[in-house]
C-alpha cells in the first residue's frame, strides 16, 4: 500500500513474462499503435502521447529541456517533495524560477498564479510548472483553476507532473488545454517501473523549435518522428510495453468514470476511518489526493508504526519524506487496489493502535464501519 510501485494484476505480470520481440518488427509497431491510441484515451486528448523508457522524472525533465531555453523565466509551484524536484530540474538547466510556495500539506493557491501571470505584461513567463497530486503530502492541487489562468496568459506553457493523478482522477488534458503532462508506469498504470509518458500539445511542439537546452536521449522530436511509423528512436523496454498494452485494455474495460469513482471511495474510506481512530490527516481535507493519504502520528513514531505493520501483516506503508520522516505515514490507494486491500489496511492500522492501547476496541469497530459506508458505494 505505497504510492508506487503499485500492485500489478496477474494478466499484466503474464504479459511481462512473454519472450521479447524485435522493436523494429511489424508486431511491435502494431503494439505501439494500439498503446498510443489507448494512452490518448487515458489522457482524454488528441495530442501526441509519447512513451519513454525511463521513470517519471525522465518525462518531467523531457518536458523542460524540449520546450525551454537557458534563462527563460518560469513559475514553479512548490508544496512538497515533487514540487521541489521541479524547482531543482529547472534550476539545473539554468531557468529563472519564480517560486510559488505553499506549506507542505496545504494546496497551492491558484490566486497567486493568477496574480503573477497577470502582472507579467511583457509576457516573459515561458512556462508554469507544477505537480497535480503531491505524493509526499497527499494533497491534490487545483490544476483545473490554475490551468485557466495559464491559458489566459496566452504565452506560458503548462508543464504538469500528473504522475499520481493520471489513472486515478479526472485529468482531461484537452478540456483543460494542458500543454505537457508527465506520468510514470508504476502508478495508476498498474505496471512495474520503467516507462514514462508525456503528452505534448501543438503549442508545446511549437516551443520545441525555439528550445536551446541540451538533449539527446530525451529529445522528443526523435520520439515524434518515430511515432509517425509507430516506432521508437531507441530500443524500448519491449516487455513493459506488452504490460502496458494489457493494463490499458483492463483500464478501458473498467472505464474512466469507474476508475475515478474507485479511487474516490478508497480515499474517503481511508480518510474517514483514520479520523475515527483519533489520527489527524496531514493534508488539508478539502484537497485530499485520490491516490494517497498522509496521516500524522503525534503520539508515536511513524517509522516504528510502519515497521510493526510490515512485520505483523506484511503490509508496506510509505513513510514521510525529508522533515516528515517519523512524523507521518502514507497509505497508497492507487492503481490495482480493491476494497479488500482497503479493509485490510484499516484493520492493520486499527489492530496496531489497539495493541498499543492508543484506541479502544469500539473505535476499531467504528473505523471499519465508517469505511464500509464508503466502500458500499459502487
Ligand atoms: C508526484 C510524483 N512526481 C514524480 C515522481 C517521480 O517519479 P519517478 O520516481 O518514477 O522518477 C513521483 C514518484 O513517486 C511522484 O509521486
Amino acid at each position: 500500500m505505497i504510492p508506487g510501485p503499485t500492485p500489478v494484476p496477474e494478466k499484466v505480470l503474464q504479459a511481462l513474462g512473454k519472450h521479447p520481440i524485435g522493436h523494429r518488427s511489424k508486431d511491435f509497431q502494431n503494439l505501439v499503435e494500439i498503446t498510443t491510441t489507448n494512452l490518448r484515451w487515458l489522457h482524454q486528448t488528441q495530442n501526441d502521447v509519447l512513451t519513454i523508457t525511463g521513470s517519471g522524472t525522465a518525462a518531467m525533465e523531457a518536458g523542460i529541456i524540449n520546450t525551454l531555453s537557458k534563462g527563460d523565466k518560469v513559475v514553479c509551484g512548490e508544496n512538497g517533495k515533487f514540487g521541489q524536484r521541479w524547482v531543482k530540474v529547472a534550476k539545473e538547466f539554468g531557468l529563472d524560477v519564480i517560486n510559488i510556495k505553499s506549506e507542505w500539506g496545504t494546496p497551492l493557491n491558484p490566486d497567486e498564479f493568477k496574480r503573477v501571470l497577470e502582472e507579467d505584461k511583457q509576457k516573459k513567463i515561458k512556462a508554469v510548472i507544477l505537480t497535480h497530486s503531491e505524493t509526499s503530502t497527499g494533497v491534490i492541487n487545483d490544476l483545473k483553476t490554475i490551468s485557466t489562468y495559464i491559458r489566459e496568459h496566452k504565452v506560458a506553457l503548462s508543464i504538469v507532473d500528473c504522475v499520481t493523478s493520471i489513472g486515478a482522477c479526472d485529468v482531461p488534458v484537452d478540456e483543460w488545454e494542458l500543454d505537457i503532462v508527465a506520468s510514470g508506469s508504476q502508478k495508476g498504470y498498474m505496471i512495474p517501473p520503467g516507462l514514462s509518458f508525456i503528452s505534448m500539445s501543438k503549442k508545446a511542439w511549437e516551443a520545441t523549435e525555439k528550445s536551446n537546452l541540451p538533449k539527446f536521449y530525451l529529445n522528443l522530436k526523435s520520439y515524434k518522428k518515430s511515432l509517425a511509423i509507430n516506432s521508437n528512436p531507441y530500443t524500448p523496454a519491449v516487455n513493459l510495453v506488452f504490460a502496458l498494452d494489457e493494463s490499458l485494455k483492463m483500464m478501458k474495460e473498467e472505464g474512466l468514470e469507474n476508475i475515478f469513482k474507485k479511487h474516490e471511495k478508497h480515499k474517503l474510506a481511508v480518510s474517514s476511518a483514520v479520523k475515527v481512530l483519533g489520527l489527524k490527516l496531514f493534508a488539508d481535507e478539502r484537497f485530499l489526493s485520490p491516490s494517497i493519504t498522509a496521516i500524522k502520528t503525534e503520539q508515536f513514531d511513524a517509522e516504528d508504526f510502519r515497521k510493526k505493520i510490515k512485520d505483523k501483516f506484511d503490509i508496506l506503508l510509505a513513510g514521510g519524506q525529508d522533515h516528515l520522516k517519523g512524523k507521518i505515514f502514507r497509505v497508497g490507494h492507487l492503481g490495482y487496489v480493491n476494497d479488500r486491500d482497503i479493509i485490510s489496511v484499516i484493520s492493520a492500522i486499527s489492530y496496531t493502535l489497539l495493541d498499543q492501547n492508543i484506541i479502544s476496541p469500539q473505535q476499531a469497530g467504528e473505523a471499519l464501519n465508517v469505511a464500509s459506508k464508503h466502500l458500499n458505494v459502487s
